[in-house]
């Protein structure tokens, strides 16, 4: 009787938590490497991502790689990759739990020759908001599914949750563009900062007042350093970037520069990371740098752990970025809080 009554309690048990939704399902720490589930319980997809904070609300971009990773036949290179589906955008408000906003700029499958077909290649996308026209600006890379196009493309929205329209590609100053991102300073005026000379040279070019173009200003920085996936921030007004050599989705050795003035010149620091596999970025690679709202000294980099193999399975490496003695380093974290930061890093 006791055991019946016992088994009749672990079912209604087992009932309950079953019934209860997925919302309920909290993240409590972030685990870099670790599978991260967005408030339905799926796996966050958004990959090569940027942030944007507005109104007391952060807006997460990225790839959204979904389907079978191949290797194209006949590549001469690791080109592997997944058809493109667009770029996805997910909000919090504590930076652990993400709220799936849906796909903010969808592939366009009807048109083999534009740039959003799922045949072709669409990464790293990154919003900026402009003050002055009310509008949400996305850049990324686009290109050809062998990588020969290397060029920028730009779509705006009303909405940082979308839905953002299309404006077209074309390769900044013209210069190849591939790995990138863009950055607003404090007085409004942004810049996009793009691999260039087939990644052998980074381009840090000022775009016109409604962040849509390149305003023809521009410099040549890191020249035939081959550096990729770069990842800005102003701390105390000081430009610093992190970036990487080029090995495609391998990992290698990250690398922090800085500068007085956002054009240029850039000063190495060195690798920035600490901890087992800090020589390899731990296996990761960068693809943005926020800083935390309302908390000083804390920012967060954010890396993508490729997985080429099986793309869609890539992981995110996020760890805080401590500023000590006049040393900037990312240690590595198994898991940590957001919340914890203001106070570690006073
Ligand atoms: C990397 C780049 C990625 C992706 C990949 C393709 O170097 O950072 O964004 O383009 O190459 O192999």
């Amino acid at each position: 009787m006791k055991q019946a009554r016992r088994i009749g309690f672990l079912l209604l048990l087992l009932a309950g938590i079953y019934a209860m939704p997925a919302q309920a399902q909290q993240n409590d720490a972030i685990r870099p490497g670790e599978v991260w589930n967005d408030t339905d319980g799926n796996p966050i997809n958004a990959h090569g991502g940027g942030m944007l904070y507005h109104e007391g609300t952060y807006y997460w971009y990225g790839e959204y790689k979904t389907g079978k990773t191949i290797l194209p036949e006949g590549a001469t290179w690791d080109c592997y990759r997944t058809d493109v589906t667009g770029v996805s955008c997910y909000s919090s408000k504590d930076l652990l739990n993400w709220k799936f906003e849906g796909i903010v700029l969808p592939a366009v499958k009807d048109d083999p020759g534009h740039d959003l077909h799922p045949s072709k290649v669409l990464e790293r996308p990154k919003v900026i908001y402009n003050r002055k026209t009310g509008k949400f600006v996305m850049w990324a890379h686009v290109d050809s599914a062998d990588y020969g196009k290397a060029a920028a493309g730009v779509a705006v929205s009303d909405s940082p949750a979308g839905p953002f329209e299309y404006l077209g590609s074309f390769r900044p100053n013209d210069a190849m563009s591939r790995d990138q991102t863009v950055f607003v300073d404090d007085d409004g005026r942004a810049y996009q900062f793009y691999s260039s000379e087939n990644n052998a040279t980074l381009y840090i070019s000022l775009l016109t007042d409604d962040y849509l173009k390149p305003s023809g200003k521009f410099t040549r920085n890191f020249i035939k350093q081959s550096r990729e996936a770069p990842a800005v921030f102003k701390h105390e007004g000081k430009y610093y970037i992190i970036s990487s050599g080029c090995t495609g989705w391998d990992p290698n050795q990250a690398e922090i520069a800085v500068a007085d003035s956002i054009m240029g010149p850039w000063k190495v620091i060195g690798n920035p990371c600490t901890g087992p596999d800090a020589d390899k970025t731990f296996y990761a690679q960068s693809t943005y740098v926020f800083p935390v709202a309302g908390k000083k000294d804390a920012y967060i980099a954010m890396f993508d752990r490729w997985n080429k193999k099986d793309l869609p399975d890539s992981r995110y490496v996020w760890l805080p970025i401590e500023f000590k003695d006049g040393q900037i380093t990312i240690p590595w974290k198994a898991q940590w809080s957001p919340a914890s930061l203001e106070t570690s890093n006073k």
